[in-house]
């Protein structure tokens, strides 16, 4: 069979990776991709844009594509599913209704509080309706920072923590003003919830789940989590702070209520389904935001980490029938290390010539690229997040190392990246060895 994986990141890597391996698979297509799919055996980028959802629909009808995965969020808020299932086409991500969990956080407060899932107490507020005395009535926020967030997709960057009424109201003033365009003409303003954070991704298919393995990521671009925030610096699988019984809480609370209310509310979900949970110091999991796609870069760990054929999975998601199949997983460990551009996360340099992938790929580990393309025959970067080196190991502290030798040998100007990925978790190993 033809897969096509819609994107271009690093997550899209680990998935055409994964599908290609695949002895059911034939070829996979990923448009528009980068020069890592491009290296990949069995695997064929395709010049169209994530955003041109008839050429991506045309595509896949002309190659007799037997199953599309979608990768990034944008394609899934427009309505990428609905389209692709209107011409018969099998494509495996969550319809558009759905979607709003990642596409609206203002829906997705609603939602949460109509069907008493945990999560930190907010208002939603538009110019109109913006009461900044509310913000000066809440006793929370006078010991505590406000969160203050853009409803609307933002990449990542549209949540601000003030550190008091003053801040947090000239804030969300700069978001009805414009700061975040159309996703600031509605903002959330919620309690500061302290905690460990989490990454809790499953697969559903409107009515069966599949949890997949846990992760932790490190949103923060610098050592110790300092920095502003970043799509991710860095991710490893699974994560201690998930103990059996947070990871039982975070299915029954969170998960299945979830996807139990999604149906009754007539949008069912089928798709990689991603919680943020900020886990309480009384083990709470407290919903911090969902996104209706596979995280990036936890994908590159987690994926490296499954053993069972992924187009199984998928083909059966999508036919609603999850629950006949099983997910099966590596016992190891596996840690990515995302390695940047300079300027990330703001304006990013591009165009930089990458050395040592060479060397790095006869190492054990895996380098998935994300901002990268080819040039005669070079690898140049061209995005912030540039390629993300992900070892194994028995413990998170092994797959650290044999994540960082294979950064080791990989230069271009400008490269940065954290050197602690994983710390906490190895932290918990050294303190209670037997993980
Ligand atoms: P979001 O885009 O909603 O995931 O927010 C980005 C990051 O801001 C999260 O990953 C958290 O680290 C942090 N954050 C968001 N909401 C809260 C909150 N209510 N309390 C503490 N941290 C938060
Ligand atoms: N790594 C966080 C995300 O994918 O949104």
């Amino acid at each position: 069979m033809k897969v096509l994986i819609v994107g271009s990141g690093g997550r899209e890597h680990a998935l055409a990776w994964k599908c290609a391996a695949s002895p059911r698979v034939s070829e996979v297509l990923v448009a528009p991709g980068n020069a890592g799919t491009a290296a990949e055996p069995k695997v064929r980028n395709v010049d169209v844009p994530v955003e041109d959802i008839p050429a991506l629909v045309a595509l896949a009808l002309a190659e007799r594509v037997e199953l599309t995965v979608i990768g990034p969020e944008g394609p899934l808020v427009a309505g990428i599913v609905d389209e692709f299932t209107a011409h018969g086409l099998k494509c495996f991500g969550p319809t558009r209704a759905p979607s709003q969990l990642e596409g609206s956080k203002a829906f997705t407060k609603d939602f949460l509080r109509r069907h008493g899932i945990p999560t930190a107490s907010s208002a939603t507020f538009t110019r109109e309706t913006f009461d900044p005395d509310w913000i000066r009535r809440q006793r929370a926020f006078a010991s505590a920072p406000i969160v203050v967030k853009a409803s609307g997709l933002a990449a990542g960057k549209g949540v601000v923590i003030a550190e008091c009424a003053p801040e947090a109201i000239a804030i969300a003033e700069a978001m009805f003003a414009g700061r975040f365009g159309d996703a600031g003409r509605e903002v959330v303003i919620e309690e500061f919830l302290p905690g460990e954070e989490a990454s809790f991704i499953v697969m559903a298919d409107g009515t069966h789940i599949i949890p997949f393995a846990t992760s932790q990521d490190h949103k923060r671009r610098d050592d110790g989590d300092r920095g502003p925030n970043t799509g991710g610096m860095g991710a490893y699988s699974p994560a201690p702070v998930v103990t059996p019984e947070i990871h039982a809480r975070i299915m029954r609370e969170v998960i299945e209520p979830t996807i139990r209310g999604l149906a009754a509310d007539g949008m069912p979900y089928t798709g990689f389904l991603y919680a943020g949970i900020m886990v309480a110091p009384d083990g709470t999991p407290n919903v911090i935001e969902f996104n209706c796609r596979f995280g990036d870069p936890e994908a590159q760990p987690v994926i490296t980490r499954l053993k069972s054929d992924l187009t199984v999975l998928c083909e059966a998601a999508v036919a609603g029938r999850l629950d006949t199949v099983t997910a099966e997983w590596d016992s190891r460990a596996a840690l990515g290390v995302v390695m940047a551009a300079e300027g990330y996360p703001d304006t990013v340099r591009k165009g930089d010539v990458i050395e040592g992938l060479d060397r790095a790929a006869r190492l054990p580990g895996k380098v998935f690229h994300a901002g990268t393309r080819l040039e005669s025959g070079k690898v140049l970067t061209n995005g912030g997040r540039v390629l993300c080196a992900v070892g194994l190991g028995t413990t998170v502290a092994e797959a650290q190392r044999e994540a960082y030798a294979l950064v080791e040998p990989i230069k271009w100007t400008g490269m940065q990246y954290r050197r602690d990925i994983g710390y906490r978790a190895v932290m918990r190993e050294r303190s209670s060895p037997a993980r």
